[in-house]
């Protein structure tokens, strides 16, 4: 048998945030209406190591794979093993670091394409990191922005002056209140395990993307956000329920009602508006879900011209 591997510089290649986001808002529709699922993550530690799995299957795309990744020192390495359903057997391993970068960007961008008030001109981006940095481009390639400002006590100059110049907007770093205040758009992507700002800060109307901690013991939201938000956006509800400390923490501690929050089935279905108007807060709160994982992995191995199905 010959496996297709795709290494991270190659998927580089291959991919882009536009080509993504728009693969993710395919396998979302799929999945409102029941042709396509998720594999939950499942999660085993030893010690300090953890290792996680999770996944999807897309029949229309003719596939199925499951995202595998070791923790160590907190540090992530992630494969994903794809499988062609049409012939039930495997059809590549892809290194998925690079996948995860982009379709973490993607699906925040895809979110923000739809919930954040139109004309949105000013991103706060807190934590600028690897995932940070993504975010901050894939928004700003769909969105453009006036300013962009970046609140990272830890980053290095030179980490910032590369993320400036991949970025069109002028980026200025400044305090969390400073960038909250003012932002129309507040994206978080720290390893936070507390809050990072106050949410009395936030302009009504602001839309807030949460993509830091999966873990129900962290958070980098507050209280404050949840109380002021008119609506809890999460992926996938089975999923988000159990693992985002915004959700567990903040209904266990009544900041959060279960009736606030949605998750992208139900928006995809119609039942549920993005926003319920222009003053509305409103909070997405991603943890990252396989289907997205599955779907970016398909869409490379199709660019790549080896997907034995050709699409409709
Ligand atoms: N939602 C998803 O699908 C998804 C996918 C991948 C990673 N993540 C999560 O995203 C988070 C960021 O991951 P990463 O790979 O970009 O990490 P990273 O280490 O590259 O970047 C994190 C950045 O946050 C900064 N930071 C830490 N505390 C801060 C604070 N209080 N205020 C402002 N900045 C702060 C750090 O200085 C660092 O630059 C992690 O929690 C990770 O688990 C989520």
């Amino acid at each position: 048998m010959n496996l297709d591997f795709y290494t991270d510089p190659e998927i580089a290649i291959l991919l882009n945030y536009g080509d993504v986001r728009r693969t993710l808002d395919e396998a979302l529709v799929d999945l409102a209406t029941g042709r396509a699922s998720v594999f939950p993550r499942q999660r085993s530690s030893c010690g300090d190591i953890k290792l996680s799995a999770m996944g999807g299957i897309w029949p229309s795309r003719g596939v199925a794979g499951i995202k595998s990744y070791p923790t160590v020192k907190g540090q992530f390495s992630f494969l994903i093993s794809l499988f062609d359903i049409d012939n039930n057997r495997p059809l590549a391993m892809l290194q998925a670091n690079e996948i995860t970068r982009l379709r973490t960007a993607a699906l925040a961008t895809l979110v923000a394409s739809k919930a954040a008030n139109p004309g949105a001109k000013q991103l706060a981006l807190i934590g600028a990191g690897l995932q940070g940095g993504a975010a901050a481009e894939a928004l700003e390639e769909c969105l453009r922005f006036n300013e962009i400002c970046v609140v990272d006590p830890a980053i290095q100059p030179f980490a910032l002056t590369q993320l400036t110049s991949r970025l069109k907007a002028p980026v200025r770093h400044c305090t969390a209140e400073e960038a909250v205040r003012g932002a129309d758009i507040v994206v978080t992507a720290s390893r936070s395990k507390t809050p990072v700002f106050d949410g009395a800060w936030l302009k009504p109307g602001c839309l807030v993307v949460a993509i830091g901690t999966s873990l129900p013991d962290g958070r980098e939201l507050d209280d404050e956000t949840l109380r002021r938000a008119g609506r809890v956006i999460v992926e996938w509800k089975p999923q988000s329920m159990a693992e985002a400390g915004e959700i567990v923490l903040g209904l266990q501690q009544g900041a959060l009602n279960v009736e606030k929050i949605v998750d992208l089935a139900q928006i995809y279905r119609g039942e549920q508006p993005w926003r319920a108007s222009g003053s509305e807060i409103v909070v997405f709160k991603s943890v990252g879900i396989g289907l997205v994982d599955v779907a970016t992995a398909c869409l490379a191995v199709e660019k790549a011209g080896h997907h034995p199905r050709p699409r409709a």
